[in-house]
């Protein structure tokens, strides 16, 4: 598998409006851009003339224009006008560099190619009309986007860094729970963690079950409810991370709660406190790569209680996923 292939969420939706941004994917410059149709479209950010960055253009009609000389370039890429010979017709081969865009869960997805070979991962509980929709973020964390998925399938983790909401120390012991192998990744069910409070309207504590899934190397989703509450309760929690480079992530979390009385800013607020619980813990691990093959500088210790990170590291290093580990 070629990750540079897959989707990756790059932007919020909301953030691009009329004129064109810059994006960053995978050490590659982007540029985002929205057609006069509402269309979101992808390109590196280089215009083929002398070089410089599309973002800095702006949008006419289906094409982008290019600030320094006006050249204008359709959704493929293609070249359409070349406003200093206004009778020459571009030959194919004055192109720039186009990739494949989406909009999903309130982001853009990008894929480093014209024919992307997958979609974006899924996230089942988004098309679900009881569950509402929020997305946090993003967080600019100084660590390889795989060191983010292990960290939110971690449970063992709640009851130090979480403390108090999402873990407690006397509670620390993580109970054996299932994987289940699948074609594009893994399903953990069974794990159960008590949490004090495990979400923000949560007034008690509760043994909250989970289920974990995998699909994509840089993206997963969990679902939770308390033990004691109707499967009809479950929420859901999905991470998109976004590898800027092989040592720095942007990150996303979409929520899809049952609670439709906290306000926005209250729930944003929450999540801003558990992510900023992990963060420093995240950018002090060593390496920042995470040590998954045959040649990794370290080797890690690992116990019973970390079958889900065990099972994502398979998943990398059976895809051959190649960035952000070692
Ligand atoms: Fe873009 Fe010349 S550098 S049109
Ligand atoms: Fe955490």
């Amino acid at each position: 598998m070629n990750e540079a292939l897959l989707f990756h969420p790059v932007a919020r939706d909301d953030g691009l409006g009329e004129l064109p941004i810059a994006a960053h994917l995978m050490a590659h410059d982007l540029v985002l851009w929205r057609d006069a149709s509402g269309a979101v479209h992808a390109a590196a950010d280089r215009c083929p003339h002398r070089g410089a960055a599309l973002s800095l253009g702006r949008v006419r009609g289906d094409t982008l224009e290019c600030a320094y000389h006006g050249w204008r370039f359709d959704a493929r890429g293609q070249c359409v006008a070349v406003p200093a010979l206004p009778a020459f017709v571009p030959p194919a081969s004055h192109k720039a560099c186009a990739y494949s865009a989406r909009v999903a869960y309130g982001l853009i997805w990008v894929a480093l190619t014209a024919q992307p070979e997958s979609t974006v991962p899924a996230f089942a509980a988004e098309h679900d009309a009881r569950l509402r929709k929020l997305l946090c973020g993003p967080y600019e964390v100084a660590t390889g986007a795989p060191r983010l998925i292990e960290n939110f399938l971690d449970m063992s983790h709640f009851a130090f860094v979480h403390e108090g909401l999402l873990g407690d120390r006397a509670h620390a012991s993580v109970e054996p729970h299932t994987i289940e192998f699948t074609a594009d990744g893994f399903i953990a069910t069974g794990c159960k963690a008590w949490q004090p409070q495990s979400t923000l309207q949560a007034t008690d504590g509760a043994m909250i079950d989970y289920t974990y899934e995998v699909g994509s190397p840089y993206s997963c989703v969990l679902t939770k409810r308390a033990e004691t509450a109707p499967d009809t309760e479950r929420e859901a929690i999905a991470i998109f991370v976004c590898p800027l480079a092989p040592e720095r992530s942007r990150v996303w979390i979409r929520l899809a709660l049952i609670d439709r009385e906290a306000s926005d800013a209250s729930l944003r607020d929450f999540q801003d406190t558990i992510f900023r619980q992990d963060q420093p813990v995240l950018e002090s691990q060593r390496p920042r790569l995470l040590p998954i093959t045959a040649d990794a500088p370290v080797t890690e210790l690992h116990s019973a209680a970390d079958r889900s990170s065990a099972a994502y590291r398979r998943c990398l290093r059976e895809r051959g996923i190649t960035f952000g580990v070692c």
